[in-house]
């Protein structure tokens, strides 16, 4: 059988992660795929440091952009990070040349989601990114397909691993915040700028790629109000515990009147509510259909196992040809519907 090729931009805690799972799963990822996944190339910025992974049999790439021309490969996968620069150059030269493109980076899709979507669409390639949103959990699947006959009246969760892990030590140890969050650091759970996570922003790319999913509306990342964990004490944490809540930083969005509402926040969750009790890099996102009632998506939302998992799941659905489409419906039809209804406002 012809193997189903790649190539791969980005060696860090998910591109060495994709390595390892590839290597230790495979016969059984063979069986799932009807043909074995076979990395040809890589590339990072440092071909000599050691990564724990053997690479002696890929092509070494020292420009990350010139993967979208390596002859035979069938899929690209971006595991770089950044809304722009290398990792969006990348994504359009290879969809621009045919491949399919898969990737973890919520930044560069929550930017320019639509713009690669119509690429991939017009190229009639596939453009996947289940491990962008709460690392290991089959969220994107899970809405795109498994809700998709339903209406989405809300979407909402904790959607920051580091973030969470950070609020949940703090709650049950008692830490200090910049302790916790090197912590996160080290476990590979936060973002090359910590930043994006404590800030909210990692969130909100998360928030905004759901709420378009959900909802069929265009991306709009400008369009979520952003807060962070920055200024949150261990004495606020110790006081709404006193009063029977636990502080999780959520995002939530919602159509009103038609009118896309998207924030994410630190928020007081009462004890009865199942939220309160995601502690460490869990992620959960809850939506409600108005069929499915309640669905609720809970796992590990970070770190390389868990993201990896992800990644491959959609390498195995471009092997087998069971691509589907970028959003829940094509880009076209979302830009028509809010044209639609912003002539009705
Ligand atoms: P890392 O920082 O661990 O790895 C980034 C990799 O990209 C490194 O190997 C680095 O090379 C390489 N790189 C950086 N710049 C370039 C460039 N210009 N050309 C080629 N390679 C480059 O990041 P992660 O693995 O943690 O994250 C990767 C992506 O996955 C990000 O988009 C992140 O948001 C996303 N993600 C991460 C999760 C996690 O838990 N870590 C979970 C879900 C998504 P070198 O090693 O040589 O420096
Ligand atoms: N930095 C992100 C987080 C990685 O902590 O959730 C997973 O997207």
């Amino acid at each position: 059988t012809t193997p189903f090729r790649i190539a791969m931009a980005g060696l860090g805690t998910v591109g060495t992660g994709v390595i390892r799972l590839i290597n230790e799963n495979a016969a059984m990822i063979a069986d799932r795929a009807g043909r074995p996944l076979e990395i040809v190339a890589v590339s990072a910025r440092d071909r000599n440091r050691d990564r724990g992974v053997d690479l002696s049999d890929f092509a070494w790439c020292d420009d990350a952009r010139a993967l979208a021309g390596t002859p035979d490969a069938d899929c690209v996968i971006e595991l770089i990070g950044g809304s722009d620069g290398p990792a969006l150059e990348l994504a359009r030269d290879s969809l621009n040349a045919g491949k399919s493109f898969v990737t973890a980076n919520k930044a560069m899709i929550a930017h320019h989601g639509m713009e690669l979507a119509e690429l991939a669409e017009n190229a009639s390639v596939s453009l996947k990114y289940e491990a962008a949103v709460a690392g290991g959990i089959p969220v994107i699947k899970g809405l795109r397909e498994g809700a998709a006959a339903n209406r989405i009246d809300r979407v909402y969760g904790i959607l920051n691993g580091t973030c969470n892990y950070i609020l949940s030590t703090m709650e049950k140890h008692g830490s200090d915040f910049e302790e916790v969050l090197k912590k996160a650091q080290e476990l590979g759970y936060a973002e090359a700028d910590p930043g994006f996570d404590i800030d909210g922003v990692d969130a909100a790319h998360k928030l905004a790629i759901l709420a378009a999913l959900s909802f069929g509306k265009a991306l709009d990342f400008g369009g979520v109000e952003t807060a962070g964990i920055r200024s949150i004490m261990a004495a606020d944490i110790g006081q709404a515990k006193a009063l029977g809540y636990r502080i999780r930083l959520l995002g939530m969005a919602r159509l009103n009147d038609g009118k896309l509402f998207q924030r994410v926040n630190p928020y007081l969750v009462p004890e009865s509510h199942p939220l309160a009790h995601i502690d460490g890099s869990t992620n959960a996102v809850v939506a409600e259909g108005n069929f499915s009632g309640r669905l609720m998506f809970q796992g590990a939302g970070a770190g390389d196992g868990p993201t990896a998992s992800a990644v491959v799941a959609d390498l195995i659905d471009i092997a087998r040809g069971d691509s589907g489409s970028v959003f829940a419906m094509p880009v076209q039809t979302m830009a028509r519907a809010d044209r639609a209804e912003s002539g009705n406002r």
